[in-house]
């Protein structure tokens, strides 16, 4: 049994997690927390978010199986990267640019979570094998 999904979630995870302590650094240092709700979301979906999938895919083997992961884990890498830049650009008072980017995100973000629902679900069902 191969861990790639869980490794890539955990890689990405660490990836992310630099990134909003770089933006928080520089909020801090500049005095200016005017990004913080963009960095509160690269931290909690980037950082412990990702880092939660790596350990449900690791823990339960049966999640990773098929094509659904793997669509899960482009949409959760389009909807935080898209989230990301929308927020950011919204709160640079950006608001024509970044809202249909944030709301696109969100959207995509939502069928990210719907779909780890249905995994979730199709892995720990009755008429799933003990994991
Ligand atoms: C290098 C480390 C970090 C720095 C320098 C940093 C810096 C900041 C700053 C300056 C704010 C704005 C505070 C405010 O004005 O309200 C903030 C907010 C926040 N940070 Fe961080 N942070 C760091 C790491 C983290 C980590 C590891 C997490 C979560 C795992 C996190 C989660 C949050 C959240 C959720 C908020 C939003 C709180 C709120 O204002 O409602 N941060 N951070
Ligand atoms: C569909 C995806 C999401 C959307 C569209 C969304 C949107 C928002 C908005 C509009 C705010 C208010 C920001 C402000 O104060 O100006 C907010 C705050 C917050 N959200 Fe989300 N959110 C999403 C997902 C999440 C997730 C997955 C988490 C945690 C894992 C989270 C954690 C938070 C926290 C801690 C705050 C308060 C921190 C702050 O205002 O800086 N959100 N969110």
């Amino acid at each position: 049994m191969t861990h790639s999904l869980s490794n890539h979630f955990l890689r990405a995870s660490v990836l992310y997690a630099l990134a909003g302590m770089a933006l928080g650094i520089h909020m801090a240092a500049s005095r200016d927390h005017g990004q913080h709700a963009t960095h509160a979301h690269l931290m909690l979906f980037g950082w412990i978010g990702m880092t939660l999938y790596a350990l449900v895919y690791r823990l339960l083997p049966a999640t990773a199986e098929g094509i659904l992961p793997k669509l899960h884990a482009s949409l959760a890498h389009l909807g935080l990267i898209g989230l990301t830049a929308g927020l950011y650009l919204l709160y640079a008072d950006r608001i024509a640019t970044g809202e249909p980017i944030a709301a696109v995100a969100s959207l995509a973000l939502f069928a990210n979570m719907a779909l780890f629902g249905l995994i979730v679900f199709r892995a720990t069902g009755r008429a799933a094998a003990p994991a």
